[in-house]
């Protein structure tokens, strides 16, 4: 049985070793619990992939303690120095150009020439990527195209034994994966909408990046961006006011309908509180036996944005 242990100074050392010789560590963060690797260890990284049963063409986000050590890795512009100033640590991973001989595994960054890295803000993964002292490569800690962990619970249900150790963070604060932005082209491009908005980038940078989350049916610009993603085994169905028979339900904001088939994601309509349950909500009906899964409406703005991209995904048949 894995050990999920809590976070004391001794088994931040110990999730450390883990990561220097080798291992894989579940841990938490503020957006999901990530399956960690040291990104300068190929066969560790590997590893990952081998885990999540995860296509070898999509590339990992490389976590690091600050954004000192992020120059490393990847080149930053003036743009890309402004937004770690603002935002870091925070869930945004930014797409740079990579560093020529920055020692990160080909298989992190799948052989492109670019760096997805980011400075998360829980304070357990901050502790234990100063204690290790390596770039930990961490794709969410799951089967690939199953839901995202928010719980620890979650990683030791999803991946058991393919995981060393399990360090608890409690429930993850938001709940949905890190915003993606790509920083390499002469625009700023959102490629996963996340809890940093569109709007908090162009506080910080006086232009409103555009959103290229894949839905265009265009060439996807992020592997991630594959349709059928985020999904629970139950067929998941949206924008539904009214479920049938046999169906669990997912609602959003005041509801008249009751039951132990229905679930709400934030009765008094707030959308973080609707992200940070969405995950952990969508685990609890897809063990609930329903014939499928029924989501209300979400507003399509803010962190709705995000909401409905992972919801898109856990659609698709
Ligand atoms: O919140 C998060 O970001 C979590 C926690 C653990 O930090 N991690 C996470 O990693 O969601 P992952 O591997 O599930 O998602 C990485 C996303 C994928 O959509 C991938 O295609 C994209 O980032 N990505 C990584 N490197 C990229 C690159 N060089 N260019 C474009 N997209 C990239
Ligand atoms: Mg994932």
């Amino acid at each position: 049985m894995v050990l999920i242990a809590a976070p004391t100074p001794d088994s931040i050392a110990r999730a450390a070793n883990v990561l220097t010789s080798g291992g894989l560590l579940g841990l938490p963060t503020e957006t999901v619990y990530g399956l960690g690797a040291n990104a300068l260890d190929g066969v560790a990284v590997a590893r990952i992939f081998e885990a999540k049963g995860r296509p070898a063409f999509n590339p990992l986000i490389v976590h690091v303690a600050d954004a000192s050590a992020a120059e490393n890795y990847a080149e930053f512009s003036d743009e890309a120095r402004m937004l770690a100033a603002v935002l870091w640590p925070g869930p945004l991973t930014m797409i740079l150009p990579r560093k020529a001989d920055c020692g990160i595994s080909d298989l992190v960054t799948a052989g492109l020439n670019s760096i997805a890295i980011r400075v998360p803000a829980h304070k357990v993964a901050r502790d234990i990527l100063k204690a290790a002292g390596v770039p930990v490569a961490a794709p969410s800690a799951n089967i690939s195209g199953t839901l995202s962990p928010t719980t620890p619970q979650h990683v030791a249900d999803g991946l058991g034994d393919k995981v060393d150790l399990i360090i608890g963070g409690g429930a993850a604060e938001f709940g949905l994966e890190s915003t993606v932005i790509d920083m390499t082209g002469d625009m700023p491009v959102i490629l996963r909408p996340g809890a940093v908005t569109p709007d908090d980038v162009a506080r910080v940078l006086d232009v409103t990046p555009q959103i290229d989350d894949g839905d265009k049916g265009d060439a996807p610009k992020s592997p991630g961006q594959l349709l059928r993603h985020y999904a629970p085994r139950t067929k998941v169905r949206l924008g539904v006011l009214q479920p049938e028979a046999g169906e669990g339900y997912l609602a959003f904001g005041p509801c008249l309908i009751k039951g132990d088939h229905v679930k709400n994601l934030s009765e008094k309509s707030d959308l973080f509180e609707a992200a940070a349950n969405l995950f952990n909500y969508l685990h609890i009906m897809d063990k609930g036996g329903f014939t499928g899964i029924a989501v209300a409406p979400i507003p399509d703005e803010g962190l709705g944005l995000a909401i409905n991209n992972r919801l898109k995904r856990a659609a698709e048949a």
